[in-house]
């Protein structure tokens, strides 16, 4: 039965990078604290008008482009974000259009965090059924939008005005410190293709949810639980902004990701002495490091970026691999253990031969 392997990958950042210290001109808050709390030092956001199919499009040409495959060659489309461009049609339409693709199935798909791996394991069972011979998995965010700046606050942060935000903006941007200081904006994506190769591709995906406590990170407004489902009312409040229960989503996700590698490693027989690489989503860098060490992977096998770009939310380790492919650390079948959890809850190990 054939498998789905990857076969080019590629990303796209953003060219505006915030540091902390430029987030500390319109909130209370500063570089030390956000460091020490989640290892985030700087992010990118994209420039207003630019969307999230947009990066998807930039980061999907370049690893078609790696890959060695034109726009004809693709049959099936899985975009990964919870930032899509509108509310509908999903960002994977816009993609196949923007790209030129033909006509082929595009899905798009909302897992936040875990949507990566989600993908993965979709783009890979379509493939041992035979429907898809080559795929693009693309994860996008434009978390920008989520951000409770005004336009004027914007252009201060960046050192574009001179006009500070108001005692009130700032303490309006303050109270939601403890999400914003933590995302950014970027695109990837991945080409797989399928394989007969045994050693090479898709070897196992574990993927869970449990949506019990949902309400921990969730955007509590702007959906059609209300009616009409966006209004003035919500924007006042700030239920356009995400809730996150920052302790408890820490908690679940540490005892989430290690039991599912675990349990993902345990199932394929495989040590961690046989993993080439550890590619953990990026949501803090504290939340790997314990996972890190309660799995017992050494240093030299898990690679780090949320400190350059923050949580990318399904963009995390897409981007992580596309590094890794062009930093010469993946060499066609070598073992990588994926994991990740974000909002829903929905969490997951995927084990993957380069
Ligand atoms: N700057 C300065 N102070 C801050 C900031 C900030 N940006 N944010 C919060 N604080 C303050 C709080 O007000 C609080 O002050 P107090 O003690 O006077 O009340 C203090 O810092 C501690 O706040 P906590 O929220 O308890 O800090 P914690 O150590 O838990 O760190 C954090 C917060 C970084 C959010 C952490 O809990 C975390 O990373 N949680 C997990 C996030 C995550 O994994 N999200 C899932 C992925 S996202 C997705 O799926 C879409």
């Amino acid at each position: 039965m054939p498998r789905a392997v990857i076969a080019g990958s590629g990303s796209e950042i953003p060219p505006t990078r915030a540091t902390n210290a430029m987030l500390a001109r319109v909130m209370d808050t500063t570089d030390e604290w956000i460091r020490e709390r989640s290892g985030v030092e700087a992010r990118h956001y994209v420039e207003r008008g630019v969307a999230t199919s947009d990066l998807g499009v930039a980061a999907a040409g370049r690893a078609m482009e790696k890959a060695g495959v034109a726009p004809r060659d693709i049959d099936l489309v899985v975009f990964a974000t919870m930032t899509p461009d509108h509310y509908f049609p999903g960002s994977g339409a816009l993609l196949q259009a923007k790209l030129g693709l033909r006509d082929i199935p595009c899905f798009d798909i909302r897992q936040q965090c875990v949507g990566f791996l989600y993908g993965l394991q979709l783009v890979d069972a379509h493939v041992r059924a035979g429907l898809s011979r080559t795929a693009l998995l693309v994860g996008a965010e434009i978390h920008s939008g989520f951000m409770p700046w005004t336009a004027p606050n914007w252009d201060y942060m960046l050192g574009r005005a001179d006009v500070p935000p108001t005692p009130e903006e700032f303490a309006w941007n303050t109270r939601f410190r403890h999400l914003t200081v933590l995302f950014g904006d970027a695109g990837a994506a991945v080409v797989l293709r399928a394989t007969d190769e045994p050693r090479r591709g898709v070897v196992d995906s574990l993927l869970c949810t449990n949506g019990t406590e949902y309400e921990k990170l969730h955007v509590p407004g702007t959906g059609f639980k209300h009616r009409p489902y966006t209004d003035p009312e919500q924007f006042r409040r700030g239920d356009h902004i995400p809730v996150m229960d920052g302790r408890a989503v820490f908690k679940m996700a540490t005892t989430n990701m290690v039991s599912a590698a675990q349990e993902a490693l345990a199932r394929n027989e495989v040590k961690v002495d046989e993993l080439a690489l550890v590619l953990m989503h990026q949501a803090n860098k504290r939340i790997n490091e314990y996972c890190q060490k309660a799995l017992g992977i050494p240093d030299s096998k898990v690679l780090h970026n949320i400190e350059r770009y923050g949580n990318t939310t399904a963009a995390t380790i897409p981007l992580l691999w596309d590094e890794a492919a062009r930093a010469g650390r993946l060499a066609p079948g070598d073992l990588v253990l994926l994991v990740a959890f974000g909002a829903g809850m929905s969490w997951g190990a995927t084990l993957v031969r380069a």
